[in-house]
C-alpha cells in the first residue's frame, strides 16, 4: 500500500533519529535502487553508481568520512549516491537497448555520442555539473521512493568526498554527490520544517 505521490511530496521530512534496530533487507534495497534508475539523466547516460552501506563493518567506516554523523550507523542502509563524468565512449552502449527495443533508430546514435562529446569534452565544469545533476535525481526519486514503502530518509552532504572516495574504492570519474540514510523513523524527530511562501521564491515572466 503506497501514499499518493503528493502526500509523499508534502509529509517528507529529513529524519535525524533513525531506529538502530530496523533492517532493510537487500531485495528491498535492490527495488529502491532500481526505482532510482528510472530517474531522467542527459542523453539517457545514467552516469550514477549506488553503494549500498549496509554492514556494521561498512557503516564504521562510512560515519568516519561523514563527520561522525550517528545516522549513518543507526538507520538500516545509507546509499552512497555517486555521479560520473559523463564520457561519449559510453553512449552506444547506453542507447542500444532503445535501438533494439525498436524505437530509436540506429542512425541517431553517432548523433547523441557527437552530442555528448561536444557538451562535455573539454569542459571539465559541465562534466561535474552533469554529475551532480544526475545523482541529485536519482538520491531524489529514491528518497520519494523510500518513503512510499514507509521508510524515513535523510539527505546528508555533509562528508568528506575524497575520504568516501577513497574508502568505497570510487572510479576516477565518479564522484561522491550525496549520502542517504534510509531507515525507519525513531521517537522525537522533529515535524516538516515551515517554507519560505512562494511569493519570495517564483518568479513569473
Ligand atoms: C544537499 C543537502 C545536504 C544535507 N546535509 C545534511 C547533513 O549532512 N546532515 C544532516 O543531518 N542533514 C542534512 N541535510 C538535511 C537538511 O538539513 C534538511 O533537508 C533541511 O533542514 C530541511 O528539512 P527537511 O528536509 O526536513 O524539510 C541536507 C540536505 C540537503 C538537501
Amino acid at each position: 500500500m503506497t501514499m499518493h505521490f503528493l502526500d509523499l511530496i508534502e509529509s517528507r521530512v529529513s529524519t535525524n533519529a533513525f531506529d538502530p534496530s530496523k533492517v532493510v533487507p537487500v531485495e528491498q534495497i535492490q527495488e529502491l535502487v532500481r526505482l532510482a534508475t528510472h530517474a531522467p539523466t542527459a542523453y539517457n547516460l545514467q552516469n550514477w553508481r549506488f553503494i549500498a552501506v549496509h554492514t556494521s563493518q561498512a557503516k564504521a567506516r562510512l560515519r568516519a568520512v561523514a563527520s561522525d554523523q550517528p545516522k549513518i550507523t543507526d538507520a538500516a542502509v545509507t546509499f552512497i549516491i555517486a555521479g560520473a563524468l559523463p564520457d561519449h565512449a559510453d553512449v552506444a552502449e547506453r542507447l542500444r537497448p532503445a535501438v533494439e527495443a525498436g524505437f530509436m533508430p540506429e542512425r541517431m546514435v553517432a548523433g547523441w555520442e557527437e552530442a555528448v562529446r561536444q557538451a562535455y569534452g573539454q569542459h571539465p565544469g559541465r562534466q561535474r555539473d552533469e554529475a551532480f545533476r544526475t545523482a541529485t535525481f536519482a538520491g531524489a526519486t529514491l528518497m520519494f521512493a523510500a518513503q512510499a514503502f514507509g521508510l524515513a530518509s535523510c539527505p546528508m552532504g555533509g562528508f568528506d568526498a575524497d575520504g568516501v572516495a577513497r574508502e568505497f574504492y570510487l572510479g576516477s570519474r565518479e564522484i561522491p554527490v550525496m549520502l542517504l540514510a534510509v531507515g525507519q523513523a525513531a521517537e522525537g524527530n522533529w515535524p516538516a520544517k515551515p517554507r519560505r511562501p512562494v511569493g519570495d521564491v517564483l518568479s513569473l515572466v
